[in-house]
C-alpha cells in the first residue's frame, strides 16, 4: 500500500533530553542517537500505529524472519543547520523513493509518501537541539524495514516494521581513504540486489572488508562479477575517476546503487560544463592512467561519506599512491554540495528542503 493515510501520527516525548549529556566534538559515526525515534508497523496489509516515541529498545520475537532471511532495507540521508539555525534536509524525496524501490526488490510493500514525510520533519523538528551548526556537522538520519513477522518458513514476511533513527554526525572517514581493487569477491550480479540498499549487501562485504583492512586498505572497489574487469562501487560510496580533465564514474545498473550524491555530483559536473563520461570503466585503463600519470583523482561519494579522495589503490599486489591534489575535483564538488547542503549559496537545483 502506498496510498495516502488518514492516520494521525502519535507522538510520546521523552521527560528529558540527553543532549546535554553528548560531546559533540568527538562523536563516533553512528554511535549516539537523538531523543527520540519513529515506528510504524504494517499488518493485515496496511501500514498503522505511526508513532514517534522515545529512543529505545525494540521486543521482537526471535522467530522474527528479519533474523533468519535478511528481509531488511535502510537508507541514509541528513539534516544541515545553517549558520541562522534554519534545518535543511537533503533531496529526501530521492531517499524516500529509493527506499521503496529497494523494498519492492525484498518483497517488502512501499511506505506511504504522506507517513514518511510527516514522521520525518517531525522528528527533527523535535530533535533539532542535536544538530550543530558549522560545516561537517550534521544529523544522519537512518530510515529502516524489517520483516518482523514469526516464523521461520523461507516466504516474504507479512508483518514489517518502518523505523527512523536519528545520529549526530562528524565526518565518517577521518584519515585518508586507501582502496583494493576486488579481484576475487564480488559485491553484486546481474539480476541480484546491487542497486538495492538491502542490509545484506553491506553485511556480505565485511568479510572481504576486513581482509582488505588487514592489508592496510579502509575500502574495497567492487568489481563485476563475472571477469573483474570493470569498476564498480566502493563499500559505502560511489566511486569517480579524474583522467586528465575528464570526470568518468560508472552508469548505476541492477549491481550499482543509484547514489544521491553520485548523481548531485554529476549534476554539479555538468552545470560546471566539466567533461563527463558515464560509461563502463576498466581496471586497465585506471591502472594503465595511474602509471602513465593521467589519474589525477579517485573519490567516492555517499550520503555518509560526502566526497572522500581516495589516497591510494592496490591492484594485484601492487600500490598506486595518487598525489594530493589542493584544488582538484574533489575537493571542488564536496565544497559546492555543501555550500548548498548548509545554505551558504544558491540553490539552483532545488535540493534543499527546509524543515
Ligand atoms: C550512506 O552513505 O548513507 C551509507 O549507506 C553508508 C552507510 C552504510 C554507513
Amino acid at each position: 500500500m502506498n496510498s495516502s493515510s488518514t492516520q494521525k501520527l502519535d507522538i510520546q516525548k521523552v521527560a528529558t533530553s540527553r543532549v546535554g549529556e553528548v560531546d559533540f566534538n568527538n562523536l563516533t559515526f553512528g554511535n549516539t542517537f537523538t531523543d527520540h525515534m519513529f515506528e510504524c508497523d504494517y499488518k493485515d496489509g496496511i501500514w498503522q500505529n505511526a508513532t514517534i516515541k522515545p529512543y529505545g529498545p525494540l521486543t521482537i520475537s526471535p522467530a522474527a524472519k528479519v533474523f533468519h532471511y535478511g528481509q531488511a532495507v535502510f537508507e541514509g540521508m541528513k539534516a544541515f543547520k545553517d549558520d541562522e539555525k534554519r534545518v535543511w534536509l537533503f533531496r529526501p524525496v530521492e531517499n524516500f523513493n529509493r527506499i521503496n524501490k529497494s523494498s519492492v526488490r525484498m518483497a517488502i510493500p512501499e511506505f506511504p509518501k504522506d507517513i514518511f514525510f510527516e514522521a520525518l520533519t517531525t522528528l527533527v523538528k523535535m530533535d533539532k537541539e542535536w544538530i550543530q551548526t558549522g560545516l561537517g556537522n550534521s544529523l544522519y538520519i537512518r530510515p529502516f524495514v524489517i520483516a518482523t513477522q514469526v516464523g521461520v518458513s523461507a516466504s516474504p514476511s507479512t508483518e514489517y516494521k518502518f523505523m527512523i533513527l536519528m545520529s549526530p554526525a562528524q565526518a565518517y572517514y577521518t584519515g585518508d581513504v586507501r582502496v583494493e581493487i576486488a579481484e576475487h569477491y564480488s559485491r553484486s550480479a546481474n539480476g541480484g540486489v546491487g542497486a538495492a540498499k538491502a542490509a545484506g549487501n553491506y553485511g556480505a562485504q565485511f568479510f572481504p572488508t576486513n581482509l582488505a583492512r588487514e592489508k592496510g586498505f579502509q575500502q574495497v572497489i567492487w568489481t563485476d562479477a563475472n571477469e573483474h574487469k570493470l569498476l564498480e562501487e566502493a563499500g559505502t560510496m560511489n566511486v569517480f575517476f579524474r583522467v586528465n580533465d575528464t570526470l568518468i564514474t560508472a552508469p548505476v545498473s541492477d549491481r550499482i546503487l543509484d547514489g544521491v550524491t553520485r548523481k548531485s555530483v554529476l549534476a554539479l559536473a555538468e552545470r560546471d560544463n566539466l567533461t563527463i563520461e558515464v560509461r563502463p570503466v576498466l581496471v586497465a585503463e585506471i591502472v594503465e592512467a595511474a602509471k602513465n600519470g593521467s589519474l589525477k583523482e579517485i573519490f567516492g561519494a555517499g550520503t555518509a561519506a560526502v566526497i572522500s579522495p581516495v589516497s591510494a589503490f592496490s591492484y594485484k599486489g601492487t600500490v598506486y599512491e595518487l598525489e594530493k591534489q589542493q584544488d582538484g575535483f574533489a575537493s571542488r564538488f564536496k565544497k559546492e554540495l555543501m555550500d548548498i547542503q548548509y545554505n551558504r549559496s544558491e540553490d539552483p537545483f532545488g535540493w534543499r528542503f527546509e524543515v
